[in-house]
């Protein structure tokens, strides 16, 4: 019997043809998927990326609370008018952490990935109070209560345990430092801020609503938006991505 004589056996049989189509599906299916299971990650490691800081994690939380997330993406494409527009276009690793992440694609006000540093502090707490005293035709809404409204420390330290729960890789000093770290990063005499400084590489220290006192999630808020996309240096990046 030649080879595709055999193959009759396939053609004239359904039942057959369904268990062998079942099998190299199976097979495929394996070579696909089984080694996602040995991988550690999917994501290349880059330099820089690092869990946030207790304040911008409250941040953060405050972001996805309020909804921002309704009228603006984090996620630049690698398409040449976004890049000339906002910078390096968005890496997988810079949301890694994010737990849900922000990619988004409704952009009624403009793409945040890249936002840290473009203005000052100032001009946040201005903008995020009223912000058509900056932009007169700006569709915003304000949020002058976020400036009245202090931070609770007490469960930051249980929102830091639950992202460690999700995979991402907060260590137990961090845990156990995050409601300490929360209020140090806001205050630049803190005594505590060189440890803080080790545990969190780039971490900017300042009081970001320009008021004495605790945190307030004006603080929180605009130490996250600060410190969007700056946590790489796309010029090491880009070097090593030649070599490779
Ligand atoms: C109803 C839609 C809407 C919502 C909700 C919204 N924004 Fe905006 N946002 C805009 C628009 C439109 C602009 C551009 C005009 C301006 O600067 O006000 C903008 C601008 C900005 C800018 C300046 C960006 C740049 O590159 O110039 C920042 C920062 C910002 N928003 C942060 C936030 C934050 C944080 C929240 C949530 C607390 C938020 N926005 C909620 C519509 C919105």
């Amino acid at each position: 019997m030649s080879l595709w004589n055999r193959h009759k056996i396939f053609e004239k049989n359904s039942i057959v043809l369904i268990v062998g189509i079942l099998v190299v599906i199976a097979i495929g299916g394996l070579v696909e998927i089984a080694p996602l299971f040995y991988l550690k990650s999917t994501i290349e490691a880059v330099d820089g990326v690092r869990p946030y800081t207790p304040l911008e994690l409250a941040g953060r939380n405050i972001y996805v609370r309020e909804g921002c997330y309704l009228c603006h993406s984090q996620m630049i494409r690698p398409l040449r008018d976004e890049v000339e527009r906002s910078g390096h276009y968005s890496l997988a690793a810079e949301s890694m952490y994010d737990h849900p992440f922000q990619w988004g694609s409704k952009r009624t006000g403009p793409d945040l990935a890249r936002v840290g540093g473009k203005y000052s502090d100032d001009w946040h707490v201005t903008h995020l109070i009223d912000p058509r005293s900056i932009v007169p035709q700006s569709v915003m809404p304000g949020y002058p209560v976020l400036a009245k409204t202090e931070i609770d420390p007490s469960d930051i330290a249980a929102h830091l345990r639950t992202s460690r729960a999700v995979g991402v890789p907060y260590t137990d000093e961090q845990i156990a430092s995050a409601a300490a770290d929360l209020k140090a990063q806001t205050d630049p005499d803190n005594p505590g801020l060189d440890a803080f400084q080790k545990r969190y590489p780039k971490a900017l220290v300042r009081n970001f609503d320009g008021k004495a006192g605790n945190p307030t999630e004006l603080d929180a808020l605009i130490a996250y938006l600060q410190m969007l996309g700056t946590l790489v240096d796309f010029k090491l990046y880009n070097e090593k991505a030649n070599l490779r």
